[in-house]
C-alpha cells in the first residue's frame, strides 16, 4: 500500500511517500525551490518522488493532509466570531502570514497541483488527518512499544498542545489545551519581538537566552501560568494575538513590562538578552510542569516530544534532567516538516489498522545525486578536482579538519527536516576554541552568539556528555562534562551545554568513519557540524553545494567520492585567511557576551 502526505498553504510545505508504512521519500519544497519556509504547492518535490520512484499518481492508494479541514474552519469561524469586529483582521492576510487563509480549501488547491503536476485526472480520495494527530503520529516510528507523546506548536486545527499514550499501533489523546492558549506561539511572537523572524528563529533566542540574566523571569511566570489540572494558560492581559494575529501580538502590558520590540538590524542589548532568558525559562517550566503531570496520570516512563516547541533542545535536555522520564526521542522531523509524513502514519495505522514493522533510525530520506551530475557540476564551475576512495577520502578530509581546515561535507540523499545531520554538513575542528566565531562570521555569516552541535561516535557521547540514550537527530542539549570543556571549547555553549548529535555506524557509515578518522589522529571523536548553508535553505543538489562553497570561507568542498580545494578560475587571488586570523570585532562581542554570563554567581 502506498501513501502520498502532503501539504502547502502553509509554512514547512512538502511531502511523504510511503510504502507499506515506511518513508521512501521525505521531502521539503524548500530544498529545491530554495525559499526558506515556503508555502507553495510542492511540485518540485512531487515531480522528484515520483520520477526518482518511476511511478504514477495511480500506484498511490491514499492521500493524507496533516489538517483536519472541517475542524479547521470550524475554528476559525469562532476566532472570529469570539472577538468580533476587532477579529475581522484575521480575514486579512498579513495577520497569519505563515499560514495563508487558502489553507481551508487545502484539498481543492492539492487536487489542482496534483493533477497539473502529475498529469492525472482520477486521483485516490484525500484523507484530512488532525494536525496534532499527524504530529503524534511520529510515535509510531519511535522506538518505544509504549510512551507519553506531547505535541507542542503554535497552533494546530482544534489545540496548541496535546497529549496522547502511544501503544503498539494505536494513539489516544488524553489532554489538550485551546488552539491559541499555546506556548509555542508565545514563543514565536516574543522571538520577532526580540527582532528576530517567527515561525523560524525560535533556535536563535533560545541560544540568546543562554546569555541572559535572571531580571524578568518573575514578571514573565505572570506571561504564562500552570494551572491546577496540570495543563497552563497564557495570561491575555499581555497579548491580542486573539483579536489581530500577527498584525499587532501584543497589548500595551507586555510593552510596558518588558519593553519595545527591538528592531532587526538594532544592536542586541542586556534587556534583549534578559527578555530571551526570561522566555526560555519559563518555557521550560511549563514544559516540565505539563511533563510531570501526566507521569503522575500514566505509569510510563518513555516519551514522544513532537511538534515546533519539540526542537527546543535546551527544553528537551531538562525533562530528561529533571523529571522521572527516562529517555525522550525526538524525530528529526520534529515540526511541521514531519506533518506530512505524520498524517500518513496515521492514517496507515490508527485508521486502518496496520501493524508497526519501522523504526526511524536517520533522516535521509531526501533525494541524492548521481556521479555523473557531480562531474557535471564541477566540471562547470570550471573546478579542479580528484576522486578518491573512500578510505583515502576519509583521511584526507579528516586532516584537514585537524588542520583546522572547514569541510563543506556532501554525501547521499539529504536530510528531512531542520537540522544537517552527515550529509549536506559544514565540518570543523571543535578543539579550536576560536572556530565557533570563524564559523559564524566567515562562513555561515550570522550572529556571533549562535553555537554549533557537536557530532560524536555514539560509543565515545558519555565520554563528552551528560548522556546515557542516543540522540542522533541533534534534538537534545546535554552538559558538556566539565573535564571535556576545553578540550572541544567550540563546541560548548555558554551555558556548558552542547547540541549533541550521536553518531551510529549503521545510520551512517561514511559520516561515522570520517568522525573515527579524526578521533584516531587527534584523540577526540567528536566534531562540529552545522548544516550546510548561510541564509538559504540548506543545499540540495551539487550546483546549490559548489555555490555556498564558493561564497563562503570554506577550505575543502567533498561531493560524494570527489574532492576539491580549488576556488575556481579566480581561485588565486581568493587565497583564505588561516583560522587563528578570526576577525576581531566577532570575537570581542563574544568574549563580552560570555563575560557577562560566566559572571553569574
Ligand atoms: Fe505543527
Amino acid at each position: 500500500m502506498r501513501t502520498l502526505g502532503i501539504v502547502a498553504k502553509t509554512h514547512d510545505s512538502g511531502l511523504a511517500l510511503l510504502k507499506d508504512g515506511v518513508p521512501e521519500f521525505v521531502l521539503e519544497e524548500e530544498r529545491f525551490n530554495r525559499i526558506k519556509k515556503t508555502n507553495k504547492f510542492p511540485k518540485h518535490s512531487v515531480k522528484a518522488a515520483f520520477s526518482e520512484l518511476g511511478i504514477g499518481i495511480g500506484e498511490v492508494d491514499a492521500i493524507t493532509t496533516p489538517w483536519d479541514i472541517r475542524q479547521l474552519r470550524r475554528t476559525f469561524l469562532s476566532l472570529v466570531g469570539g472577538r468580533f469586529p476587532l477579529s475581522l483582521s484575521f480575514l486579512l492576510p498579513s495577520s497569519h502570514v505563515a499560514q495563508q487563509n487558502q489553507i481551508v480549501l487545502l484539498n481543492q488547491y492539492l487536487e489542482k497541483g496534483l493533477r497539473e503536476h502529475l498529469g492525472a485526472r482520477a486521483l485516490p480520495p484525500i484523507v484530512n488527518v488532525g494536525h496534532h494527530n499527524s504530529h503524534a503520529a511520529m510515535f509510531f516510528a519511535s522506538p518505544f512499544d509504549e510512551a507519553l507523546v506531547l505535541v507542542m506548536d503554535g497552533y494546530g486545527d482544534d489545540s496548541s498542545s496535546s497529549a496522547y499514550l502511544g501503544r503498539g499501533n494505536t494513539l489516544e489523546r488524553h489532554w489538550s489545551t485551546g488552539v491559541l492558549n499555546s506556548a509555542g506561539l508565545v514563543y514565536t511572537f516574543v522571538t520577532q519581538h526580540l527582532g528576530f523572524a517567527g515561525f523560524g528563529d525560535e533556535g536563535k533566542v533560545m541560544a540568546l537566552a543562554a546569555f541572559g540574566e535572571n531580571t524578568y523571569v518573575n514578571r514573565f511566570r505572570d506571561v504564562i501560568k500552570p494551572t491546577p489540572d496540570g495543563g497552563y494558560a497564557v495570561n491575555m492581559d499581555y497579548f491580542s494575538y486573539n483579536a489581530f494575529g500577527e498584525l499587532k501580538p501584543f497589548k500595551r502590558k507586555f510593552l510596558d513590562t518588558f519593553g519595545p520590540a527591538r528592531l532587526p538590524d538594532e544592536a542586541l542589548n542586556d534587556r534583549h538578552r534578559d527578555v530571551a532568558f526570561a522566555l526560555q525559562a519559563v518555557t521550560e517550566e511549563i514544559v516540565l510542569c505539563v511533563v510531570r503531570s501526566l507521569l503522575k496520570k500514566f505509569p510510563v516512563r518513555d516519551m514522544c516530544m513532537v511538534g515546533g516547541v519539540a526542537l527546543n533542545c535546551v527544553a528537551n535536555a531538562k525533562i530528561l534532567e529533571q523529571t522521572d522520564v527516562r529517555r525522550i526521542w525526538v524525530p528529526p522531523c520534529a515540526s511541521d516538516t514531519g506533518a506530512p509524513l505524520g498524517s500518513a502514519l496515521w492514517h496507515y495505522h490508527q485508521t486502518l489498522g496496520h501493524a508497526r514493522g519501522f523504526e526511524m533510525t536517520h533522516a535521509f530520506y531526501g533525494q541524492a545525486y548521481s556521479e555523473d551530475r557531480i562531474q557535471q557540476a564541477l566540471e562547470q564551475a570550471g573546478l579542479k578536482y580528484r576522486r578518491l576512495p573512500e578510505a583515502q577520502m576519509l583521511r584526507r578530509a579528516a586532516q584537514d579538519l585537524a588542520d583546522g581546515k572547514i569541510v563543506g561535507w556532501f554525501q547521499g540523499r539529504f536530510e528531512m527536516g531542520p537540522r544537517a545531520l552527515g550529509n549536506r554538513s559544514i565540518l570543523a575542528d571543535p578543539r579550536r576554541a576560536e572556530m565557533r566565531d570563524h564559523l559564524n562570521a566567515r562562513v555561515k555569516q550570522r550572529e556571533s552568539f549562535r553555537p554549533f552541535a557537536p557530532a560524536v561516535l555514539i560509543e565515545r557521547a558519555s565520554e563528552f556528555f551528560e548522556i546515557d540514550q542516543p540522540d542522533p537527530f541533534m534534538t537534545l542539549a546535554p552538559r558538556v562534562r566539565r573535564d571535556k570543556q576545553n578540550v572541544i571549547a567550540a563546541a560548548v555553549h555558554v551555558d556548558g551545554t552542547g547540541r549533541i548529535q550521536t553518531v551510529e555506524r549503521s545510520a551512517n557509515p561514511r559520516y561515522y568513519g570520517l568522525i573515527e578518522e579524526f578521533g584516531r589522529i587527534t584523540g577526540v571523536p567528536v566534531l562540529l557540524n552545522t548544516s550546510f548553508n548561510r541564509k538559504e535553505p540548506i543545499v540540495a543538489t551539487p550546483e546549490d553545494a559548489i555555490a555556498c562553497y564558493l561564497a563562503s570561507g570554506m577550505d575543502v568542498l567533498v561531493l560524494g567520492d570527489y574532492y576539491t580545494t580549488d576556488r575556481g578560475p579566480n581561485g588565486a587571488a581568493q587565497e583564505r585567511e588561516h583560522i587563528r586570523a578570526a576577525p576581531a570585532r566577532a570575537t570581542a562581542s563574544q568574549a563580552a557576551l560570555t563575560a557577562r554570563a560566566s559572571a553569574r554567581p
